[in-house]
């Protein structure tokens, strides 16, 4: 059993064969698909598909590349939202300096809103951060030191040992996704090494980001077993073993059930 911890199943790349991808998901073992979300009108959509698809579970939010259109309306729906029994978490929300989309301080405060959000509702939340790493980490250490925890994954983790050991000592998790099988990824599959297992979730961020060999194509949900396998070889673990530590870290974070088997 596997659950994919961040997929975007709601994106047109996946319009005109959305049944067939789940198919092959549930052939490969993936019991549960968490489905975060980009902006306002994608967070409802997300909502939407997950009424209708039993294992697919929503996260609400802003990524920080669509903070220019974040407004106190767009809080209020999200807040609403949020409390829909098929979302499970604030997300993806962050800072991304990569692409720039919005000015720094804008992706900052839309940020620091939607944390203040995820603590109001006491939903968990997925961390999107891309060339911001220090800025992202002083936001977070002020909101773990601010009040109860809610639980927290940093998606598709990309920073090195110190931030990752932080981030563990904070009580974050550490997604890990396709690039962990890739040719030249020797700093980050040390980086996977070195977190203790039950601090780790598996994703595939589809349609991007897929594993070896398939690098470069769509990726799809199916593709989490080639994350969770690489996950397993670096823990010197079985696959089954990893794989259920892994399901138990997601459902925990997310407070979500699963078929049969967990902790049995
Ligand atoms: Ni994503």
């Amino acid at each position: 059993m596997l659950i994919d911890s961040h997929c975007h199943l709601n994106f047109n790349a996946f319009d005109s064969d959305r049944d067939e991808v789940l198919a092959r998901a549930r052939a490969a073992g993936v019991v549960a698909i968490i489905n975060p979300a980009v902006n306002l009108e994608d967070s409802r959509q997300v909502v939407a598909l997950a009424e209708q698809i039993p294992e697919l579970y929503a996260a609400v939010g802003f990524h920080p590349n669509d903070a220019a259109g974040f407004s106190a309306a767009a809080l209020s729906e999200l807040r609403e939202l949020a409390a829909h029994p098929k979302v499970v978490a604030i997300g993806e929300i962050g800072l991304d300096y990569y692409w720039d989309e919005a000015p720094r301080p804008v992706q900052q405060k839309v940020f620091e809103q939607q944390l203040a959000l995820a603590r109001q509702v006491g939903k968990p939340v997925i961390i999107h951060q891309r060339e911001a790493a220090a800025d992202t980490m002083a936001i977070l250490r002020r909101w773990a030191a601010d009040g109860p925890q809610t639980g927290l994954t940093l998606h598709s983790f990309s920073g090195d040992l110190p931030m990752a050991e932080e981030a563990v000592d904070l009580g974050f998790y550490i997604g890990v996704t396709g690039p962990v099988t890739f040719k030249k990824a020797d700093d980050l599959r040390a980086v996977v090494s070195a977190v203790p297992l039950d601090r780790l979730l598996v994703e595939t961020d589809a349609p991007f980001l897929s594993p070896h060999p398939f690098r470069g194509k769509r990726n799809e949900p199916a593709r989490v077993r080639l994350v969770a396998e690489k996950v397993a070889e670096l823990h010197g673990l079985p696959l089954e073993t990893a794989a259920r530590r892994l399901v138990e870290n997601t459902t925990a974070l997310f407070r979500i059930t699963v078929g049969s088997g967990i902790g049995d």
